[in-house]
């Protein structure tokens, strides 16, 4: 709801242009980045495969209990990550985050230095708070503040003026941000070429972060995480208020150089669907249990067309919130259940046609060595998903290059009973994905990427 305070019409007397209003179909367009560990994938690469397949095999108990818990996220992580900028604060710092549709908070980097930043940081490592003449932490007893998960609610003293909002939010491989929850403007390029200013946006000022998805080289010294799920804190959330409540994308093939530039679309209105008349579209299901996520539901896997025989339970979303399918920007390869995955690997096995590379790469059930034959020669994956759509990429999307010539299955299991499955950033390369929030539906095509 919004309220109709003085930065409200600021902000819709912003967007008016010429008679004009977002309502119209105007959206925010901001380019995706991608970054890989290229020109020589294998080392980096590998260590965090190995890492990811640690993300969805954390111990039982300990992956109920995250399950449930309203902050739980796949995680940012992986290699191959796609980055938006954002500018924040006033006057604009310039900030690289991962963009995730696997988590909520918006987050970034913070520094309280006043006046020797270049010494403590940096330029352009962090987002220094105290430069910035529009930032502000919310109070710990503002209402925006029990929107994030916080370590000290109970000694929070609403009459204390300066008692900022803490936060702690924790991904679901145990990394950590914690800081302030704060607010402060943003500047962000519409599709029409302008710029407009969002008054408001809240989010995490980490000063704290650790763990191997939020730090280190495979954070590929990005300055956060821009959360895009379904949870009101989201950026998404945020900025559906203005922009309309849709967000979609494309994500580009980033092995290719140079790589070309995906998009990041916040709102519009029905341009997308008419434009792109092939499009298919499936129910966005929700978890009460993890409100965050995007779920979809599978049917049934087919390879070369013929349907494999895979007991339909494994796909299930059970009521204890466990199962599922979850499509996610943020996971770089595909996650499936045990059983599925064995009768997919068995399938494509039997009906591969390549040789196989001298020695298999760590970590990977099935390579193949590329380098005499065309991709084109590798068996045909496809899903069958609710409402009767069938989601069929191209190999290069499932078989990710690990070295020159040796190209690899990049599908791993899960345990059905705990864990859920991720359609990763590599499975949804070139398609065009439109998440539209309020009719609950994902709208994907294979033709959306060159549209616009
Ligand atoms: C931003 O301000 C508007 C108008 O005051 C309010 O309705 C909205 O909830 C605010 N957004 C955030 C994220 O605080
Ligand atoms: C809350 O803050 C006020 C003003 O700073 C102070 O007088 C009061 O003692 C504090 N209360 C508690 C419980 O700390
Ligand atoms: C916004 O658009 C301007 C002009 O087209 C461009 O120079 C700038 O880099 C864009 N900013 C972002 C954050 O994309
Ligand atoms: C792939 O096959 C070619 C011959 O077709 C061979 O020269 C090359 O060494 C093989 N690559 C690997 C990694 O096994």
């Amino acid at each position: 709801m919004l309220s109709l305070s003085p930065l409200y019409f600021l902000l819709l007397a912003a967007f008016v242009v010429n008679g004009r209003t977002a309502a119209t179909g105007e959206y925010l367009k901001l380019p995706l980045l991608c970054k890989t560990p290229r020109p020589s994938p294998t080392q980096s690469l590998l260590l965090d495969i190995y890492r990811l397949s640690h993300l969805h095999r954390i111990p039982d108990h300990k992956h109920k209990q995250i399950i449930k818990s309203p902050v739980v996220s796949g995680a940012p992580s992986g290699s191959g990550q796609y980055f938006v900028e954002l500018r924040l604060g006033s006057p604009p710092q310039s900030l690289l985050l991962v963009a995730d549709t696997g988590s909520d908070l918006l987050w970034v980097t913070c520094s309280a230095c006043r006046q020797k930043c270049s010494f403590l940081h940096r330029p352009g490592t962090a987002f220094l708070a105290r430069h910035s003449s529009s930032f502000s932490p919310h109070h710990c007893f503002h209402a925006t503040c029990s929107l994030v998960p916080h370590p000290d609610r109970n000694r929070c003293n609403r009459t204390q003026l300066h008692s900022p909002c803490r936060y702690e939010y924790e991904y679901s491989d145990g990394s950590k941000t914690s800081g302030f929850f704060s607010k402060d403007t943003t500047t962000l390029n519409t599709s029409s070429g302008r710029e407009a200013k969002l008054p408001n946006l809240s989010f995490g000022c980490g000063f704290r972060i650790s763990g191997p998805s939020v730090s280190g080289a495979s954070f590929n010294g990005a300055h956060g995480v821009l959360g895009l799920g379904r949870g009101s804190i989201s950026f998404t959330s945020q900025l559906g208020r203005y922009f309309g409540n849709k967000f979609s994308y494309c994500l580009m093939d980033y092995t290719l150089s140079p790589p070309p530039t995906s998009y990041l679309m916040i709102g519009g209105g029905q341009n997308a669907v008419s434009k792109n008349p092939k499009m298919s579209f499936t129910p966005l299901l929700i978890n009460p249990l993890s409100p965050t996520f995007y779920y979809i539901g599978i049917n049934g896997v087919s390879v070369n067309n013929v349907k494999l025989q895979i007991d339909p339970s494994v796909w299930s979303l059970d009521e204890m919130g466990n199962g599922g399918t979850v499509i996610d920007s943020g996971t770089t390869l595909t996650f499936l259940p045990e059983q599925a995955y064995r009768r997919i690997l068995t399938a494509i096995e039997r009906r591969v046609e390549l040789p196989g590379p001298a020695e298999l790469t760590p970590g990977f059930d099935l390579c193949v060595n590329t380098s005499g034959g065309s991709m084109s020669r590798l068996p045909r994956l496809s899903f069958k998903l609710s409402g009767d759509s069938v989601f069929a990429p191209p190999p290069r999307n499932y078989f990710i290059e690990t070295e020159e010539g040796v190209r690899c299955l990049a599908i791993q299991s899960v345990a059905t009973e705990t864990g859920f499955s991720v359609i990763g950033n590599l499975m949804q390369q070139g398609f065009f994905f439109e998440f539209d929030r309020d009719r609950s539906r994902l709208g994907f095509s294979r033709h959306g990427c060159t549209l616009r």
